[in-house]
């Protein structure tokens, strides 16, 4: 499974890669626009928070194919590294896949909601195909049913394009999905933490520092395994 993250927020993004199995970043316009500013600097410094060798994936606005060229290169041109560029399934988005794939750029086919559309985007030689969850959930409901259908298509077909499903609301929509097939999924930063966290969990450390503490204090291994480290034989006296 690879986890993207869904922002663009430089910061955020930076400390989700500290902890995380991150494979790259996603953006599109409207969480460009959420930061906002600089467009340089936002690239420049999403590209300094995830390292030259995660997928930093960006969306052209133009409708048009040539539009679409010129503006993936004009972000190669200023960040460099491995970039997945992000297009619609019209007409033009598909002419655009080849071509982008020739110029030596990962290609994305986003905003999916058939897998029709993910077929096509296959064929026409994407490396993933984005279907949209939540968004598909809100207006008919059955968002990991659609990934099984594309994901048995595509397999059926032997296709390598893989499934990097995106929007979601909750994590049982994420779980949903990977279950129906997804290779890759796109979270938004929280999410990392919440995908992480359970309150058994909680419970099971608070156990473990509660019968601990009675014992070795707040002492922690490397202090009390240390050749010349705290005398462990005399903790043990003061606590019995
Ligand atoms: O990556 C696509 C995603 O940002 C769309 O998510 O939450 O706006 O439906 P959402």
């Amino acid at each position: 499974m690879e986890y993207f993250i869904d922002s663009a927020d430089a910061r955020a993004v930076a400390d989700v890669c500290r902890s995380f199995p991150v494979a790259g970043v996603t953006t599109n316009p409207t969480i460009l626009s959420r930061v906002g500013g600089d467009l340089r600097a936002v690239f420049t410094a999403l590209r300094a928070a995830i390292g030259s060798e995660r997928l930093l994936h960006f969306e052209p606005v133009s409708p048009d194919t040539e539009g679409i060229l010129r503006e993936a290169d004009a972000v190669r041109a200023l960040v460099g590294g491995r970039l997945a560029v992000k297009v619609p399934p019209t007409p033009d988005g598909l002419r655009a896949v080849p071509l982008l794939k020739d110029a030596g750029f990962a290609v994305t086919v986003t905003a999916v909601f058939s897998p029709q559309q993910a077929m096509l985007a296959a064929a026409c030689g994407a490396d993933y195909v984005a279907p949209y969850i939540n968004r598909f959930d809100t207006v008919c409901g059955g968002g990991a049913e659609l990934v099984r259908a594309a994901a048995s298509l595509l397999a059926a077909d032997g296709s390598r394009a893989k499934l990097l499903c995106a929007s979601f609301r909750n994590i049982r929509q994420i779980e949903e999905v990977m279950e129906a097939g997804a290779r890759a999924v796109t979270v938004t930063p929280e999410t990392f933490c919440a995908m992480a966290s359970h309150p058994m969990t909680d419970l099971a450390l608070e156990a473990f520092r509660r019968d601990w503490q009675p014992i070795w204090g707040d002492s922690a291994l490397d202090e009390l395994l240390a050749p010349g480290g705290k005398d462990m034989k005399d903790m043990i006296n003061k606590n019995s």
